[in-house]
Formats: structure tokens, C-alpha cells, sequence
């Protein structure tokens, strides 16, 4: 049913990601008279979502039961078939959170899940399917469970046929990834929700804008609130009042030397509601891709070739995950590059390993391999024709050669605090997607959660906002400047500060090494290039609160700690702008 205008708001969402198209595409469906402005400081599809590849983690209803563990690929020997369930879901996301996912959040998220693929649907997004004539048992080269495109599988929406193509990830007890052209996830939905934008008049989209500030009214409590925001365009500065913002402006990869992140994950939300006075949780908890490509720029190959059976593989060509987990290469993400790491610390005869992300390898003894070769190559370019064509272009042929892997940074699970409607500590300041810390990743996130998070919160937010807003939660303190007091001996470049990252705070970390990196941290003078200060800001936040986490836990590891009691919350490192700047 048409939505009933209600006198309208004029929202600024700030990013055009998943998060941020979903939620101004929901502002305008709830309520025709919201005016909406997305603002993007790239173009409208350059985003940490364009690059998706495994897929969205889902439970949907389907009429016949075409998920199962992976088979193999080229002969026809499927796995147990199993029907999957919203239980199995949530219970899979709180264990890979390592203890500290927040139940309630996680269950919004994972009872959303078909609501939100619904919701992308109706914007246009064509999942694969199984095609209607192989979703039998033991169909095509995933068996019963992920026929892959070899078994007939199409594009197909799920209003005319039920059976949409399932993948398998990591730590996932069923397979549940729904996926677009194979591997192009992120492409195929950038590109039907830009399109859905486009053609809504009530959606004004301001591109090569970077929003440098949130406008706070005050002064005092009572009359605190974001009132807009100011933006940068070709130098330009200029402030744009609204009655509502959201913050949907994505991770912070480029705080590290490697990262399968674009240049614009560079942390703007996290540094932008920090200064505007709204609370920022579980910054030491950052996620780290095992299987980055180890060449220059670090491409993702994604999970879900692990989930069809390729294995990681040492120099020697022993597969080694299940001497340290008993999922082996299906393992949580965190614990996968933990191994890895410690592997190559191990078979380096290193006591304690040094850097742990990015080109951790001097010679070929001292990398770790992915081997699909197992699958075939016909299986390989149909299930994933973009990888297979990425892996080509760096000059590998991965359906007869393991490919070299490392693990970059991938994913933030700290960011703004918010609650399941996305409000944050600043009323009227919402933040939605990467930058938001709705508690439903805990310390690690489970794969293919983030992009479902976009969707199911960013519709929830639109719905706070069409419905009044709501009461944000108290927030005591004026903003900081994070930089008075400091001893501005040195001005800090990008490289800089990713080279004292990387080595400092990445997959294993020390209590000497982040205290190290405070210092470097510390001593820098603010750069003049925004984004870099930013970074400069999250590391610094990230550090501070990995300092005072001194036992490990999920994505946060301390070689010299001990594992964290499960039962200790996240909130204990919880900071707030009253907090003393770290
Ligand atoms: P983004 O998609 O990153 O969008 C952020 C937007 O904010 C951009 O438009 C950016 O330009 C804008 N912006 C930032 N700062 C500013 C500013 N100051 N002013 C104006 N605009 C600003 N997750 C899954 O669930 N499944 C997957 O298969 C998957 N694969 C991935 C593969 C890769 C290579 C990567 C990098 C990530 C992957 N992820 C995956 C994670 C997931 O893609 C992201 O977490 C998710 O897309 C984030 O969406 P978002 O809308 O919050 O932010
Ligand atoms: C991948 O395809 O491995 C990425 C999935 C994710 O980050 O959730």
C-alpha cells in the first residue's frame, strides 16, 4: 500500500553503499515527501560494496531444498542435504562473534534476511537461480547443494522461480550465500540500486562531495542534535542543513598497508560522529581477510572457493588448517588467518611473528597457497568468472596452480554504537552498514553478514526516521578535539601510518607493539589531507582500545595475552566523547 506522506523530512545520508542507497530508497518509499540527499564523496557506485564477491547470507523460504554442504565440482557427489533454518543462522553469527555478539541484534539481522532479499528484489536485484530442471539431488558439480552455474544455474528472481542458488562460507553450518553472476555480488547490486536511485526524483544525488563535519546544534543537552552537515566540493565548502543525518560511509581498510578496500575506506563516518560527540565501540576488533591475492593491491579471492572445496596449502603443498581448527579451511575467518600467520611464523622459525597482514613473504617458502585446482576448470570460469579472470590477469592459471595468499584487512566490526534502529548517542545522527556497531558482529564477523546488515538495519532506520526518530540515547560531553595537547613533532603520511598499522595491529598483536604504535601515533602532527587525518584519528581510537583489551578474542588476538573470558562484554572498552583522547 502507498505509504501516507506525513509532512516530510529532509535526511542527508551520507555514503552510497548498500547501506546508504538502501536507506534513502526506504525514506522515500515509506514517506513520498522525504526529500533525500546522498552524498558521496566518489561517484554513486564506488563503495566497499561494488566489490562484493561471495554474497548475501540469507535464510529464505524455497519451494524445493537446494542447499546442502558443498559437493565437488566436476563429478556429481553432493553433500547431506539439510533444510536451513533463521535458528541456525543466528546461533552460527553469535559463535563467530567469539561471545561478544549482541543475541538481540543478531536476531533482527538474521530474521531480516529474507525480508531484505524481498527488498532487493523489488529494487531490481536478479539473484542466481537453479535453473528449474537441475535442482535435483546430486545435480551438477555443488551436488544437491550449489549446482553452480555448470548445473544449469541463472539469473532468475525469486518471484519466478523459488530455487535460488545457495553458496557455502566459512563457519556457516548451511548454505545460505545467495549470490549475483557468480562472484559479482557487490557489482550486480550497486548496479540495480544506483538504477533505483536514478529513477526516484526525491532522491538528489550529490557526487565528488566528502562530508568533512556533522552540524550539531546546541549548546547543552536539551537542544543537541545533528542539524546537517558541511560538505567539500572541488574545494568548495558548504553546509547543508537537515532534519535528520545518516552516516553510511563504510569501513576503514586503508588504516592498514594491505587491504581488499578501496581508497574510500578511509574511516570519515567513524572520525566524523566521534568529533560530532556520538560513543564508538569495539574499534580493536578488525577483520582480516585470509585469502587476499599476494600481489600488489591485495584482490580478494573470495570464501566462497573455499566453500566449493579449495584448501589452503603451505610451500610443501601440506594442507595445514586442520592442525589448528577442526572446521579446517571452513574455519572462522579470524581463526583461519591466525593460522596462517602462525604458520608461516612457525615454518620461519620465528619465536614471535612480525608483521602478520600484506607481503608477509621475502621467497616462496614463506607464503601460504590457495589450491582450487581440485575443482576444474570448467567449474572454476562458471562459478567464478570474475576471480577466474582476476587470477588470470596477475598471470596465474588457478585451475592447475595453487595461487599465492595473505591475509589483508577486510572489515571494521567497530564503528558508531547504535541501537537496531540505527540511532546513535547524537539525536538525530544515525549511522547505518560498516560504520555502524549494531553488536551483531561481536569480535569477528560471520561471512557475507555485512552486506544482509546493510540491508535489514538500513530499513529499520528509515523507519525510525519516517516515525519520529525516537529517543537517541543520552550523551554527556561536548566534542573533543582529539589533537589538543599532542606533541605535533611529525607530520604523518598515509604510508606512514598504515606501515606502523601493519606491523603494530594487525592479525597477532603484542601489549609492547600497540604500545609502540600509540607512541608513533601520538608524536604525529595532523595531516592536512582529510581522509589521512581521519585515519590518523580511528588508529589512534583502534589502538587505544586494543591496549585495553589485554586478552584475546576473536579478530582482537594477543600473542601474549590469554583468550578472553566469553562472558566479558564488549562494552568494557566502550569509548565516549567524555573519554580522555587516546
Ligand atoms: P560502502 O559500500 O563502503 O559505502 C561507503 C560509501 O560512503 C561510499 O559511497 C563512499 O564514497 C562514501 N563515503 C565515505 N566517506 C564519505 C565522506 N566523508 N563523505 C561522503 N561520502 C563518503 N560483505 C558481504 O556481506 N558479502 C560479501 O560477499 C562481501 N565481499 C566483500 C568483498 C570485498 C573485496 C570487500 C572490500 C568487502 C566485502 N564485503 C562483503 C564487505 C561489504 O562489502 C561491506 O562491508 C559493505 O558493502 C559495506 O557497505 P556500506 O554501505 O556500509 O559501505
Ligand atoms: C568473500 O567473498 O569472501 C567475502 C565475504 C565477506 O566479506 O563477507
Amino acid at each position: 500500500a502507498a505509504p501516507t506522506p506525513r509532512g516530510g523530512s529532509r535526511v542527508i545520508v551520507v555514503g552510497s553503499g548498500i547501506a546508504g542507497m538502501q536507506t534513502a530508497l526506504e525514506l522515500r518509499r515509506l514517506d513520498p515527501s522525504n526529500a533525500v540527499i546522498l552524498v558521496s564523496k566518489g561517484t554513486l557506485t564506488e563503495s566497499n560494496t561494488r566489490y562484493a564477491q561471495g554474497g548475501i547470507a540469507a535464510v529464505v523460504p524455497s519451494g524445493r531444498v537446494a542447499s546442502a554442504l558443498r559437493g565437488t565440482r566436476d563429478g556429481s557427489e553432493g553433500g547431506p542435504v539439510h533444510a536451513d533454518s533463521v535458528e541456525a543462522h543466528i546461533a552460527d553469527t553469535l559463535i563467530a562473534g567469539a561471545g561478544l555478539a549482541d543475541p538481540h541484534a543478531v536476531s533482527v539481522l538474521c530474521h531480516g534476511g529474507a525480508d531484505a532479499v524481498r527488498s532487493l528484489q523489488r529494487a531490481g536485484v536478479v539473484f542466481d537461480a537453479v535453473a528449474a530442471d537441475s535442482a535435483g539431488a546430486g545435480a551438477g558439480p555443488g551436488g544437491a547443494g550449489e549446482p553452480g552455474r555448470d548445473a544449469g544455474e541463472r539469473g532468475l528472481s525469486a518471484t519466478t522461480t523459488p530455487d535460488l542458488a545457495r553458496g557455502r562460507e566459512a563457519a556457516h553450518s548451511a548454505a545460505r550465500i545467495l549470490h549475483l553472476g557468480g562472484d559479482s555480488t557487490g557489482a550486480g547490486i550497486v548496479g540495480a540500486l544506483s538504477a533505483a536511485v536514478g529513477r526516484d526524483p526525491g532522491i538528489v544525488v550529490l557526487e565528488g562531495a566528502a562530508v568533512t563535519r556533522v552540524l550539531v546544534t546546541g549548546p547543552g543537552e536539551a537542544g543537541r542534535r545533528a542539524a546537517g552537515v558541511t560538505t567539500v566540493v572541488d574545494g568548495q565548502s558548504r553546509d547543508l542543513p537537515a532534519d535528520a543525518v545518516v552516516l553510511a560511509t563504510g569501513g576503514a581498510g586503508q588504516l592498514f598497508a594491505h587491504t581488499t578496500n578501496p581508497s574510500i575506506a578511509t574511516g570519515d563516518g567513524v572520525a566524523l560522529a566521534w568529533r560530532a560527540g556520538a560513543a564508538v565501540t569495539d574499534l580493536e576488533f578488525f577483520q582480516f581477510h585470509p585469502t587476499s591475492l599476494d600481489v600488489p593491491g591485495n584482490p580478494l579471492i573470495s570464501e566462497a572457493v573455499r566453500g566449493e572445496g579449495a584448501r589452503l596449502i603451505d610451500a610443501d603443498g601440506r594442507a595445514f588448517m586442520h592442525a589448528y581448527h577442526p572446521d579446517g579451511d571452513l574455519a572462522p575467518r579470524d581463526v583461519v588467518s591466525r593460522s596462517i600467520a602462525r604458520h608461516l611464523a612457525r615454518r620461519s622459525g620465528a619465536g614471535r611473528p612480525g608483521r602478520t597482514t600484506g607481503p608477509v613473504a621475502t621467497g616462496p617458502a614463506e607464503r601460504v597457497y590457495l589450491d582450487a585446482t581440485a575443482l576444474g576448470a570448467a567449474f572454476l570460469s562458471r562459478r567464478f568468472p570474475a576471480l577466474t579472470a582476476l587470477t588470470l590477469r596477475h598471470g596465474f592459471d588457478w585451475s592447475s596452480e595453487p595461487v599465492p595468499v595473505v591475509p589483508a584487512a577486510h572489515y571494521w566490526m567497530g564503528g558508531v554504537r547504535t541501537d537496531t534502529e540505527g540511532r546513535t548517542s547524537v539525536p538525530g545522527l544515525f549511522a547505518v552498514g560498516e560504520v555502524a556497531r549494531t553488536g551483531v558482529h561481536g569480535a569477528n564477523r560471520l561471512a557475507s553478514n555485512s552486506l544482509l546488515e546493510g540491508v535489514v538495519f538500513a530499513t529499520r532506520c528509515a523507519r525510525a526516521i519516517v516515525d519520529g526518530g525516537g529517543t537517541a540515547p543520552r550523551v554527556d560531553a561536548e566534542p573533543l578535539d582529539t589533537d589538543a595537547g599532542r606533541s605535533a613533532t611529525h607530520p604523518v603520511t598515509r604510508r606512514e601510518l598504515q606501515e606502523v598499522m601493519s606491523d603494530h595491529a594487525g592479525v597477532l598483536r603484542t601489549g609492547a607493539g600497540l604500545e609502540l604504535a600509540g607512541k608513533h601515533l601520538a608524536g604525529y602532527r595532523t595531516p592536512e589531507d582529510p581522509e589521512t587525518d581521519n585515519l590518523l584519528l580511528c588508529a589512534r581510537l583502534l589502538v587505544h582500545a586494543a591496549s585495553r583489551r589485554p586478552a584475546s578474542c576473536g579478530a582482537h588476538y594477543r600473542v601474549d595475552g590469554v583468550d578472553q573470558d566469553p562472558g566479558q562484554r564488549s562494552g568494557e572498552v566502550e569509548h565516549h566523547p567524555e573519554d580522555e583522547p587516546p
